[in-house]
Formats: C-alpha cells, sequence, structure tokens
C-alpha cells in the first residue's frame, strides 16, 4: 500500500480508503448487509494496509456504522482513522448535534471518531446548520476530543464550495471527483482550493459509484484502447483507469472507493499499491480524455443544474430529472435512474406535474426548451 499525507494533521493515510456504503448486500435490500463477508472485506483491506475508513449515519439504512463497529473490534479501531458523518438533514435544533454524535459513537463502539464531516453540504443545508450553531459544536468536540479533525463532504456548485472552505478553519474535506467529472460540483477547481488552503481532499465517487466500470459504452472502450493507449500488454480495466486518473493528482490524499466484493478489494489494492501521482504517462492521459469527450458526446441535454428554473410552481424538480436523463443514456444506467426516477414521482415532483407555464424557459441561462425536454425525459424515465 501507498500512503499519502492527510492535510496538514500530521499523520499519513492508505491510498485507497474503504468507503462503507456499497458493502454486500442480501437481494436488493440495500439494508440487509451481509455482515460476515462486509467484515472480512474490511479486515483484508486493513491488513493489507488500508488505514482509512469512510461511513455515515444513514448509509445502509443507517446499519453500516454498526457494521464497521463489529470490523473493528478485536484491535481493528486503533490501526485504522475513523470518519464518519454528522446527518445535517436530521438536525432540527442544536441538541440534534450532540445526540447524533453520541449515537453514532455507541453505534460504532468507540469514543471517539477521528474524521467527522458534516455530511453533504449545500448552499441550503449549510447555512441551516451554520446558523444553528454547527461550527460552535465542532469546536466544541475537537477540544473535547470525542472527534479529532474537522471536515464536510460536498454536493454543489463550485462558488458555493469556496465560500464554506473560508468559513472556518476545516482538516479536510470529502469531494466528488472522477476523469469525466472534473468540472462538475467542486471538482479539479476545487481540489486545487482546498488543497492549496491546507486541507486534506478527500475523494468520492472515483468510478462515479460504478458507472464508469459497467456497461461501458464502445466508443469509450475504444478510447481506452491498450493499442492507443500503450499500458501494459494484458491492459486495464475501465475502474483500473478511472481509479489511476484519481492516483494521478497529487493534491489528493486518500480515494475511497465503495467495494461490494472481495475481488474489487483485491483489486483496488493491487491498483493502490502500484499507481503514484504523476505516473501517467501523455498518452494515457490523452486516452482518459478522449474517453471523457466520448461520454460527453453522449449527454443529451445541456442543463449545468443552476438552479435558475428553481422552484417551479409546480413542483417538478427539473435539474434532477435532467440529470436523471443524462445518466441513464451517458452510463447505460437506465436501471438505477428509473429507480430514482420512481422516487422522485413518489414525492409527487416528476415531469407529469408540470403544466407548462412556461416560468422556468424565461429563467433558463441555457435557452433549453424545458417543457418538451420534460416530456422527453419522463417518457425515458417513467417506463
Ligand atoms: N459524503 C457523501 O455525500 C458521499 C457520497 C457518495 C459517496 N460517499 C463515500 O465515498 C465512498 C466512495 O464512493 P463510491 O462508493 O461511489 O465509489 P466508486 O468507487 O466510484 O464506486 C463504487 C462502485 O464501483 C464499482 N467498483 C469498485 N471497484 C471496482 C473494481 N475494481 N472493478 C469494477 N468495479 C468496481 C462497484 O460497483 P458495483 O457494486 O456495481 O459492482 C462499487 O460499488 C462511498 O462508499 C462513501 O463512503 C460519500
Ligand atoms: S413550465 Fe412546467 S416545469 Fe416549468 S415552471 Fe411551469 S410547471 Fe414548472
Ligand atoms: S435553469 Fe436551465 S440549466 Fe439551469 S438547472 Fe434549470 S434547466 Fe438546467
Amino acid at each position: 500500500m501507498r500512503y499519502r499525507q492527510f492535510g496538514r494533521c500530521g499523520f499519513d493515510v492508505s491510498a485507497l480508503g474503504f468507503g462503507c456504503m456499497r458493502l454486500p448486500c442480501v437481494g436488493g435490500d440495500q439494508s440487509a448487509i451481509r455482515e460476515d463477508e462486509a467484515v472480512r472485506m474490511i479486515r483484508y483491506a486493513v491488513d493489507e494496509g488500508v488505514n482509512y475508513l469512510d461511513t455515515a449515519y444513514g448509509y445502509h439504512g443507517g446499519n453500516s456504522e454498526k457494521l464497521v463497529g463489529r470490523a473493528l473490534a478485536d484491535g481493528y479501531r486503533d490501526r485504522v482513522k475513523l470518519a464518519t458523518k454528522l446527518p445535517v438533514w436530521l438536525c432540527k435544533s442544536p441538541a440534534d448535534f450532540d445526540r447524533l454524535l453520541g449515537e453514532q459513537l455507541e453505534r460504532l463502539a468507540t469514543d471517539h471518531i477521528d474524521c467527522y464531516l458534516l455530511h453533504s453540504l449545500d448552499k441550503k443545508s449549510w447555512a441551516k446548520v451554520r446558523d444553528m450553531g454547527v461550527l460552535d459544536f465542532l469546536l466544541g468536540e475537537l477540544r473535547r476530543g470525542r472527534i479529532r479533525y474537522a471536515g464536510f463532504s460536498f454536493h454543489d456548485a463550485y462558488e458555493e464550495f469556496t465560500n464554506i472552505v473560508d468559513a472556518f478553519d476545516w482538516n479536510f474535506c470529502q469531494i466528488m471527483l472522477n476523469y469525466v467529472d472534473v468540472e462538475y460540483q467542486a471538482g479539479l477547481a476545487g481540489l486545487s482550493y482546498a488543497s492549496a488552503r491546507g486541507l486534506a481532499v478527500v475523494i468520492m465517487e472515483p468510478i462515479r459509484g460504478g458507472k464508469l466500470a459497467a456497461k461501458v459504452p464502445d466508443e469509450v472502450t475504444a478510447a481506452l484502447s491498450v493499442a492507443e493507449a500503450g499500458v501494459a500488454p494484458e491492459g486495464w480495466s475501465p475502474a483500473e483507469w478511472a481509479l489511476r486518473w484519481v492516483w494521478n493528482l497529487p493534491e489528493v490524499s486518500v480515494v475511497l472507493s465503495g467495494m461490494s466484493s472481495m475481488e474489487q478489494v483485491v483489486d483496488n489494492i493491487r491498483i493502490a499499491s502500484d499507481a503514484t501521482a504523476g505516473a501517467l504517462s501523455r498518452r494515457q492521459m490523452a486516452a482518459l480524455a478522449r474517453a471523457r469527450e466520448a461520454y460527453m458526446a453522449r449527454v443529451r441535454i445541456s442543463c449545468t443544474e443552476c438552479g435558475y428554473c428553481q422552484p417551479c410552481p409546480e413542483g417538478v424538480l427539473i435539474p434532477d430529472i435532467f440529470t436523471l436523463y443524462n445518466d441513464g443514456g451517458t452510463f447505460n444506467a437506465w436501471e438505477s435512474c428509473r429507480r430514482m426516477y420512481r422516487g422522485i414521482a413518489k414525492a409527487a415532483k416528476d415531469a407529469s406535474k408540470c403544466v407548462e407555464c412556461g416560468r422556468c424557459e424565461g429563467a433558463c441561462p441555457q435557452q433549453l426548451r424545458v417543457i418538451e425536454l420534460l416530456k422527453e425525459a419522463h417518457v425515458a424515465l417513467a417506463e
């Protein structure tokens, strides 16, 4: 295993971190973790040098933290930096911060969290918990020792990211980054911004939650072809290309992968033990750039998710719907996108609720024909 500095915190972390959000489960029930197998996978990873584990209050229907607590018994707890997250959407008053952290310590069977994150911040949730005094809570817990390092994970636009980075003396942050989403959310610019200010940067979704590894379009496979990219004779799998791209970035501290089988754990440890920053050749970087272009050419709607069309008076979640429609086609991921669309429909915020008032079209800086495109997306997603 290779190790990298964790910002200015004074310790090193393994290049690969274990994301405990995609553990093996029984059937399609995400809350029914196959516990013995998951414990075996986590302990194998730690024995092979992985020393950073990432979980959260809500993962696997609340069962991930308990499973991680079990995996870290028998002396494993002291061998890792344990990260978990405050579910900011469940915080209705400042008393909830303390209550939730207490519950998490109990679930994880530990007396402290090494890396504690405010989970999934965006403009709205950040303003809410900031005004509720979450920064005082973090400072208090850092003093008290129930948490050792404070950070946040992020899902919003770059401008909001820099606001949050500048608002507190964070030790680290966690952002989504992969070779396709270089300008999405915090993106590469966010990586530079945070690392230049001394924050350790933890990467999530390096394989875009698996979308860059499964059902890869032919044109992407062609772009990454061994002959063109000049890699080892046996070639790299799409997952390996994606992981190596992230480890090529020197500003990255730890790359989390949510591994759902022992084969993936073994595979990713092998790659993490070999990949170094700056190791990819010009030809390999060019192959990845071609693969990215091939994905981008498949995007159907040029929605930037700016949100100017929101709120729709009828509650239609326009940017979310366009993202699902784009992802379904771009990554051949119709099954998961349709599942998520069913959730939107259940909340009565799907495209069928549009009454064609036209407000969104006037607000859209991309001048998208929102009404027509919503109809198109609905046909594809509501199947
Ligand atoms: N804070 C947040 O808001 C937030 C959001 C997202 C994620 N996270 C954290 O970040 C972690 C990493 O994100 P992620 O789970 O989306 O990471 P990811 O590595 O992009 O996706 C994981 C998926 O990629 C596939 N995969 C992994 N290794 C592979 C390999 N060697 N070969 C082929 N396929 C492989 C698997 O898909 P299949 O299971 O389909 O085979 C796996 O479930 C999460 O587990 C979680 O801890 C946090
Ligand atoms: S046209 Fe439809 S989607 Fe757009 S604002 Fe009006 S009701 Fe909402
Ligand atoms: S205003 Fe246009 S570009 Fe912005 S989120 Fe809405 S549809 Fe997308």
